[in-house]
C-alpha cells in the first residue's frame, strides 16, 4: 500500500549548537565522520590553516599543489576543502565531474580576489582596447581570483598563475604576445616580472577606480606588464623596517618571505617563494640556523614548532594571520562533515558549467607547464 504522507527531505542540521561543544567532542566527531565517509571523502588543506583544522586533511599544500590534487583526485566522490572560495572553486572545476567540493564556511573568501571582479576586468580590457591593441595583450589572472575571472583568462587565449610558477607562466605569456595585462595582485606581478628584468617604467598600475586605470596612454603603450591594483592584506603587513630590525639584532638570520609581499620587502629579503618553497626551505636548512619569515601567521608558527633545531622567527611585530582563513574552524568542519553523512550536504561550491569549462581551459594552460 502506497503512503497517502509524501516523505519529507531531511531537514540540515543546524550550525549554531556545534558553537558549544568543547573541541575534544568536535575532534572526535570529526573523526568518526571521517572514518564513516571513508575513501568517499578528500579533506584538502591550505597551508595557512589553523593546527586544530589542518590535522584532519587527508593531503595539504600551498595553491599549486592543491589544484594539482584536486585535478588528481581519482577515488573520492566528496572533497571538503579547508582554505578560502577561490580555491574551492579551482577544486570543483578540476576535479572529475561526479566529485562535490564544500567550503564549511562560505564566509571564507579572499580580500585580494575580491579586489577585481568580472565587471571592472571586461571595462579594464575595453578601455585599454581603445589605446592598444588587445589581440597583443596576454591576460593572467592568479589563482587568487574568482572562476569568473579565470574563465574570462580561458576566452581571451589567457593563463592562470600561482605564486609557485608566476615566472614560468609570464614567460608563456610573453612568448606569446608582447605584454600581459595580470591581477589582482600587483605584487606578485611585479615582483615577479622585475625578477624576469622588466624596468618599472614598463609596468603600470591599473587602478579600476580611475578612468584609463589612472594611466597615460603613453605609459599603456610601453607597457610590457599592466599590474591590477590589487594586493593581499595580510603580506602588505610586512616592511622593510621589520628585516633592517632582524638583520640589526640578530645578525646572520635569512629573511625568507612570500612574493605578495610589497617589492621593497622583497628587495631586502634573502629568499622569496610560495608557502610550499617557504616550507622546504626551512625543513631542508641547517640545524641552528636563523630565519625571519614573512608570510601568514599559523603557518610560521607551524614551522617554528616543527623546526626546533632553527630558530624560527615571524617577520612582522604585529599578528598577520589570514583572517577569513581562520573562520574554518572545528564547529564548521563537524558541521559540514555530519550534514554530507545525513544526506542534508551544506555550502556546496558550484561553478556555473559555461563558467567551469573556460576557468579550466586557463588552468589547463597553467598544469600544462610543469
Ligand atoms: P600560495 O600560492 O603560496 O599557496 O599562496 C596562496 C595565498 O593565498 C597566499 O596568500
Ligand atoms: Fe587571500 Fe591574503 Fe588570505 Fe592569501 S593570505 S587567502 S591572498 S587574504
Amino acid at each position: 500500500m502506497t503512503s497517502l504522507v509524501a516523505e519529507s527531505e531531511p531537514a540540515t542540521i543546524p550550525f549554531d549548537p556545534y558553537r558549544n561543544l568543547a573541541d575534544g567532542d568536535l575532534e572526535e566527531r570529526i573523526r568518526a565522520a571521517k572514518e564513516t565517509l571513508g575513501d568517499s571523502l578528500l579533506i584538502l588543506g591550505h597551508h595557512y590553516q589553523q593546527d586544530q583544522v589542518i590535522q584532519f586533511a587527508d593531503l595539504r599544500g600551498d595553491s599549486l599543489r592543491l589544484s594539482q590534487l584536486a585535478a588528481r583526485s581519482d577515488a573520492c566522490r566528496h572533497i571538503i576543502f579547508c582554505g578560502v572560495h577561490f580555491m574551492a572553486e579551482t577544486a570543483d572545476v578540476l576535479s572529475r565531474e561526479e566529485v562535490e567540493v564544500y567550503l564549511p564556511d562560505q564566509a571564507a573568501g579572499c580580500s585580494m580576489a575580491d579586489m577585481a571582479d568580472l565587471d571592472a576586468v571586461e571595462s579594464a580590457w575595453a578601455d585599454l582596447g581603445e589605446v592598444i591593441d588587445t589581440g597583443d595583450l596576454m591576460p593572467v589572472t592568479y589563482i587568487n581570483s574568482t572562476a569568473d575571472l579565470k574563465a574570462f583568462c580561458g576566452r581571451h587565449g589567457g593563463i592562470v598563475c600561482t605564486s609557485s610558477n608566476a615566472r614560468e607562466v609570464l614567460e608563456w605569456a610573453f612568448a606569446r604576445r608582447k605584454r600581459a595585462l595580470f591581477f589582482p595582485d600587483q605584487h606578485l606581478g611585479r615582483n615577479t616580472a622585475r625578477g624576469m628584468g622588466v624596468p618599472l617604467s614598463e609596468m603600470p598600475v591599473w587602478d579600476p577606480r580611475l578612468p584609463m586605470g589612472g594611466n597615460a596612454p603613453e605609459a599603456l603603450e610601453a607597457s610590457r606588464v599592466i599590474l591590477w591594483k590589487g594586493h593581499c592584506s595580510v603580506h602588505q603587513m610586512f616592511k622593510p623596517a621589520h628585516i633592517a630590525q632582524f638583520r640589526r639584532q640578530m645578525p646572520g638570520i635569512k629573511v625568507l618571505v612570500h612574493p605578495e609581499c610589497m617589492m621593497e620587502v622583497v628587495d631586502q629579503a634573502d629568499l622569496v617563494g610560495s608557502t610550499e618553497f617557504i616550507l622546504k626551505t626551512v625543513e631542508q636548512a641547517p640545524s641552528g640556523s636563523s630565519w625571519a619569515i614573512g608570510t601568514e601567521l599559523h603557518l610560521v608558527n607551524r614551522l617554528a614548532s616543527s623546526n626546533p633545531d632553527k630558530s624560527i622567527h615571524f617577520l612582522s611585530p604585529m599578528v598577520c594571520m589570514c583572517a577569513t582563513m581562520y573562520r574554518i574552524d572545528l564547529p564548521h568542519l563537524a558541521w559540514c562533515l555530519e550534514n554530507l553523512i545525513q544526506g542534508t550536504p551544506v555550502n556546496r561550491i558550484r561553478v556555473p558549467a559555461d563558467t567551469a569549462h573556460h576557468a579550466r581551459v586557463a588552468l589547463d594552460r597553467m598544469l600544462a607547464l610543469k
